[in-house]
C-alpha cells in the first residue's frame, strides 16, 4: 500500500489515498498481446488491480478489430484486471473512467494538454496519442471481470510509426518537444489515477466521471459524424448522458444519444 499525496496541477485536485494498484504489476517483454496474459491472470483468480504491462506487443489490438502498433521500448502498453460487479450495460461507463484517468496521469507527468475523443480516445495536437479498449467476460450471464487495455505512445518518433498512421498518431515524446517520457512514472501515475477514479466510482456511482469527462472532453461543441451500427450521421455533440452515451443534437434540434460506436470530428 502507498499514500499517494494529494496534488495540485492544472486544476487536477484530488485528495489523497491510499493505493495499491502499483504493487500488483507483472512486467514481461514481448507478448502478443497483453490482453491475452490479463484474461488468463483473471481467469486464475488474480485480484482486481492485478496489472499486465510489456515492453512489445506482436499482436496488439485495438477497438473494432484494428491492430495496435506497439513497438519494444516506446510505449505503456498495459493491460488491468477490474471486478466491478456491475450490470453488462454500464461497463461503458469504464472506458470513460479510463479516460479521465489516463488523461489525467498523462497532463500531470508530462504537461501535455491531451483531451478525450468520445469514447475511449486520447488526443493531443489533434492526433492520437492513447487508445483504451474494454473487454468483458462473462460467466453464466453476468459480467465474470473487465480488462481495461490502455496503450500510450509515450516515446514513438515520427519514424516510429507505419506509413498509414503516420499523420493520425502522435506520441507523448512528440508533443512535448522531444523531451523523453519516464515511463516508470506515467504507467504509476496510470494506475493511482484509474484506482482513484475507480473507487470513486463504486462509492458514488458515475458522477464525477462525467464532470471530469466533459471538462477534458475535446468532442463536446464539436460537429461530429456518428458512426453506429444503425448507420452514419451528422450533429453537433453536447454532452454525456447520466448513462455515459454521447448526447448529440440534430440539424432539426432533436437531441439523440448513442452508447457505443465511433465519431470523427468534423
Ligand atoms: C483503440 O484505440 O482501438 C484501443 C487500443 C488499445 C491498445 C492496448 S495496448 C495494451 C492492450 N493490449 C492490447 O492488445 N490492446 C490494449
Amino acid at each position: 500500500m502507498k499514500e499517494v499525496n494529494a496534488h495540485i496541477s492544472g486544476g487536477l485536485k484530488r485528495e489523497s489515498f491510499e493505493a495499491s494498484w502499483t504493487g500488483r504489476i507483472e512486467h514481461m517483454d514481448t507478448v502478443e498481446s497483453t490482453q491475452e496474459e490479463a484474461k488468463l491472470l483473471a481467469e486464475r483468480g488474480a485480484p482486481e488491480g492485478t496489472a499486465v504491462m510489456a515492453e512489445a506487443q506482436t499482436g496488439g489490438r485495438g477497438r473494432m478489430g484494428r491492430k495496435w502498433h506497439s513497438p519494444h521500448g516506446k510505449g505503456i502498453w498495459m493491460s488491468l484486471v477490474l471486478r466491478p460487479g456491475l450490470p453488462l450495460a454500464l461497463t461503458p461507463q469504464l472506458t470513460l473512467l479510463a479516460g479521465v484517468a489516463v488523461c489525467t496521469a498523462i497532463r500531470e507527468v508530462t504537461g501535455v494538454q491531451a483531451g478525450i475523443k468520445w469514447p475511449n480516445d486520447l488526443l493531443a495536437g489533434g492526433r492520437k496519442i492513447c487508445g483504451i479498449l474494454l473487454e468483458s467476460s462473462l460467466r453464466e450471464g453476468r459480467l465474470h471481470y473487465c480488462i481495461a487495455g490502455i496503450g500510450i505512445a509515450a516515446n514513438l518518433t515520427e519514424e516510429d510509426y507505419p506509413e498509414e498512421l503516420r499523420g493520425i498518431g502522435t506520441s507523448l515524446l512528440i508533443e512535448g518537444g522531444g523531451i523523453p517520457v519516464d515511463r516508470t512514472r506515467l504507467a504509476q501515475a496510470v494506475l493511482e489515477e484509474l484506482e482513484y477514479w475507480y473507487r470513486q466510482y463504486i462509492r458514488e456511482g458515475f458522477a464525477p466521471v462525467k464532470e471530469r469527462w466533459e471538462a477534458m472532453s475535446v468532442t463536446l461543441g464539436r460537429q461530429v459524424s456518428v458512426n453506429t451500427p444503425q448507420g452514419r450521421s451528422e450533429a453537433t455533440a453536447v454532452g454525456l448522458s447520466d448513462q455515459g452515451e454521447l448526447l448529440l443534437r440534430k440539424d432539426t434540434g432533436e437531441i439523440a444519444s448513442v452508447l457505443s460506436g465511433e465519431i470523427e470530428l468534423i
